[in-house]
């Protein structure tokens, strides 16, 4: 995230710690990245000890001020580690993509601008009560913006995004690291951030799949155990590809389920305008609409940068409309292709 926009963040959430402390964690993700380690590691250290100057409770023992003041100002979240990123099954990502980078249906942006500010006014709304959004479900084919948005969404409500690589997970859950996936869950109770299980179906699928190991069956029912129990303080967010061959007792876990479609005409001229903002072409896009039609927008942004590239090479500014046809012929061989070889 641009650092302007993260000191935006960081002013906005004063006064909400669990905010707060996303945020800075965002900012020394941010140095890490850039290899700036000894800031980054200062930047931790004050923050950690500012967290458990009031807290009794912090996990992170090493860092803890000795002796904690009882006038110590209002403590942030008490601190928990992160799982390592280089930890099998998670993965941190900083987000680079914003609101402006995704295609979205009118009806998807209103849903995630109330989960956006609903997740702002989370206090209040809770403080009534009244239980926030907090499960969501992306579904629909692939290359339609799911893991593009639950990028998006991190970056919207400035959590950090935790990937969790489910495959690994569920193996790693037969061997004996059933603590581990605890302590995951744990840490999205007690911490803010997004919990993102990409690739959801493989858990479908087991439930599905009366041939499997009855073992690896019990392991995912169990975790989807887990999933109904948790309370996350960000999102949990899991995506499929699957739609309505999901089982019912998958669907009901979540708090809200989002479709991400392939686009219609209309969503396709709008996204290969999109796509050539930068770049001159030659070439009107509704001639190419009929074409187009039931791809997805990884595949026609997969066409657009194909007929880039061919002006590129012939050295041309400006992409032409056989740039651009070809490469839509690109497309529809390279899915041929994949029908027939089924
Ligand atoms: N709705 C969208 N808006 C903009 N770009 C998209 C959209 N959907 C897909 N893309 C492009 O295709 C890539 C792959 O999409 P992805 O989010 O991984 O799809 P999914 O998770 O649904 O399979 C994205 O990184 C992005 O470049
Ligand atoms: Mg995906």
């Amino acid at each position: 995230m641009a650092r302007g926009e993260l000191m935006k963040k960081l002013l906005a959430s004063y006064g909400r710690d669990d905010e707060f402390r996303a945020v800075a964690e965002l900012i020394i993700d941010e140095e890490e990245q850039k290899k700036n380690r000894v800031l980054a590691r200062t930047l931790r250290r004050t923050l950690d000890n500012a967290v458990s100057s009031g807290s009794s409770s912090s996990t992170n023992a090493s860092n803890a001020v000795e002796g904690s003041r009882s006038d110590a100002p209002r403590s942030l979240a008490p601190l928990l580690p992160f799982p390592d990123p280089a930890s099998e099954y998670v993965e941190r990502k900083v987000p680079t993509h914003a609101l402006p980078d995704i295609a979205l249906t009118e009806d998807n942006q209103e849903v995630i601008r109330l989960l956006v500010l609903e997740f702002r006014k989370g206090e209040e709304i809770r403080s009534r009560g009244l239980p926030l959004r907090s499960k969501l479900l992306f579904c629909g084919p692939p290359g339609c913006g799911k893991t593009l948005c639950a990028e998006v969404f991190a970056q919207e409500v400035g959590l950090p995004l935790l990937l969790v690589k489910l495959d690994r997970l569920i193996s790693s859950y037969l061997g004996e690291t059933a603590t581990n996936i605890r302590k995951l869950f744990e840490l999205a109770r007690k911490q803010p951030c997004i919990l993102f299980l990409d690739e959801f179906d493989a858990i479908a699928h087991t439930r599905q799949d009366n041939s499997e190991h009855s073992e690896l069956r019990r392991v995912v029912n169990s975790l989807l155990l887990f999933i109904d129990r948790m309370e996350p303080r960000g999102f949990l967010i899991a995506a499929t590809n699957l739609d309505a061959s999901l089982d019912a007792a998958v669907w009901r876990r979540f708090d809200e389920v989002i479709w991400f479609d392939k686009p219609d005409r209309k969503a396709i001229a709008d996204f290969v305008a999109m796509k050539f903002k930068n770049v001159e072409r030659a070439f009107r896009i509704e001639p190419h609409l009929k074409a187009l039609q039931g791809y997805s927008y990884a595949d026609i942004q997969r066409v657009c940068i194909q007929a880039m590239r061919t002006a590129i090479v012939d050295r041309r500014e400006v992409v032409s409309n056989s740039d651009f046809a070809t490469a839509i012929g690109n497309e529809v061989r390279r899915h041929h292709g994949k029908k027939t070889r089924r």
